[in-house]
């Protein structure tokens, strides 16, 4: 079985496009697929945030094909796990699922590291490269927790 995965955040250029890109480099294509979307119709169409494709790149890793798109119903049927990066992406998701089965695959990327906690990815955007930094640290420690989980599904 090939394990669908979905980082979804507000605008789709800051938070989710690093994660998709750090959980891509630690997987195997052919058994994980790992996308992102953005709650908000901001930035469709948009590259990442030129700060977030710095960071990536400090750490080797390319974001820049990555293009912005809006989350939609239709990707509870094409996914099987849904990690927001923060409370309200995590209820406006939430709020948009058809039944339990939908509502399960839904979880806040941060209980990954910190159980039950309920703590929010910060949001970078009006900050400065270290909140890029503090980001990408908390997502590659949380994708490394996800990498295990889906290693034994
Ligand atoms: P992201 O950051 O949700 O991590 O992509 C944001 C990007 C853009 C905006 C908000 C958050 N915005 O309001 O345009």
């Amino acid at each position: 079985m090939r394990v669908k995965v979905l980082m979804v955040c507000l605008g789709n250029i800051c938070r989710s496009p690093l994660a998709e890109g750090i959980l891509k480099a630690k997987v195997d294509p052919n058994k994980v697929f790992v996308d992102s979307a953005g709650t908000s119709n901001y930035h469709i169409g948009s590259s990442p945030d030129p700060r977030s494709i710095q960071i990536a790149a400090k750490y080797n890793i390319d974001i820049t094909n990555q293009r912005g798109r809006q989350f939609t119903q239709k990707d509870f049927e094409d996914f099987d796990l849904i990690f927001a990066m923060d409370n309200s992406n995590y209820k406006n998701i939430v709020q948009q699922a058809k039944n339990e089965t939908d509502k399960e695959k839904v979880h806040l990327i941060l209980n990954k590291l910190t159980p039950e906690e309920d703590l929010d990815v910060p949001d970078p955007y009006y900050g400065g490269v270290m909140g890029f930094e503090n980001v990408y640290k908390m997502l590659d420690e949380a994708t490394d927790v996800i990498v295990k989980e889906i290693s034994i599904l």
